[in-house]
């Protein structure tokens, strides 16, 4: 589902640290915050994430440039990813990392490392991994380095490689339910130290989806009743969603999207 494209907003690049002054508003379909369909199609429910979300980067439909193909200068995993929603984050992250003793980073989903490409986290290792094996080949001929690979892998399925922190941003939001208990459930035999997750802290209830689908999660409340993170990263987003709800036009504000951090063993 793309969002209207003629609202595609410019976005300058911020200093670190800077945090992103304007609200982007950006109208969206109705059906766009769509809920799990107790009559869907089974086909659809069967689909693995790498055919959903190959599909989704294969039509850019994240990249909201023209329809003559990818905007080169925006990220293809969506305006979330972009320089702007990311600028606080960018700030913090290598002083979180380096607060909690990280040395080796898990970024799953790494995306097409588009911001964090702007990042020196200062840890030993970096392993960037996505279950789209285009993103992940695009990734290692562009960004590889001898601390820096990319991997094929599946967050809700495969068994993932050791690491102190396993960095999750933007991920179960796309989820179904069971696979959002999946991917925590993965990352708990994974032995990991810490996951740092997408959370939005203010929503008192979650949507079920189908996978590929998005909703803004609270890991604090049902059905995953997550412990009080030991650390939280609020991401000053302030994207704008305007959908056409019942004829009316109402304005979807995310500014308690952030980042959880929660030690593995309290998962
Ligand atoms: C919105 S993007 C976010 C990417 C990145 N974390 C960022 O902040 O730019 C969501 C990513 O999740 C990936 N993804 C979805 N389900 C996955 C799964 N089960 N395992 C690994 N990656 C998955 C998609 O391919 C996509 O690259």
């Amino acid at each position: 589902m793309n969002p209207d494209r003629s609202h595609q907003p410019t976005t300058p690049d911020h200093a670190p640290g800077t945090p992103p002054a304007e609200e982007r508003r950006t109208v969206v379909p109705e059906g766009f915050f769509a809920t799990k369909d107790p009559d869907g199609d089974p086909a659809r429910a069967d689909r693995s994430a790498r055919e959903v979300f190959s599909e989704i980067y294969a039509s850019a439909a994240w990249n909201w440039g023209d329809d003559t193909g990818f905007d080169e200068t925006a990220s293809r995993s969506g305006v979330g990813s972009d320089l702007v929603q990311t600028a606080v984050l960018r700030a913090e992250l290598p002083g979180l990392v380096a607060a909690l003793g990280v040395r080796t980073f898990l970024d799953l989903p790494c995306g097409d490392f588009f911001w964090m490409s702007r990042v020196e986290l200062g840890v030993e290792s970096y392993l960037g991994a996505d279950v789209v094996p285009e993103v992940v080949e695009r990734n290692r001929e562009r960004f590889a380095r001898p601390d820096r690979e990319f991997l094929v892998l599946d967050l809700v399925r495969d068994p993932l490689p050791p690491a102190d922190l396993v960095f999750s941003r933007d991920c179960l939001v796309h989820l179904s339910h069971d696979d959002v208990r999946g991917a925590l459930d993965n990352v708990k035999r994974s032995g990991a130290k810490y996951l740092a997750t997408t959370t939005f802290t203010e929503r008192a209830a979650n949507d079920d989806i189908e996978t590929g689908g998005w909703r803004p999660l609270n890991l604090r409340v049902a059905p995953f009743h997550l412990p009080e993170p030991v650390h939280l990263i609020n991401e000053r987003c302030t994207e704008v969603y305007v959908v056409e709800r019942g004829g009316e036009q109402v304005e979807l504000r995310f500014a308690d999207k952030s980042i959880g951090v929660w030690r593995v063993a309290d998962l």
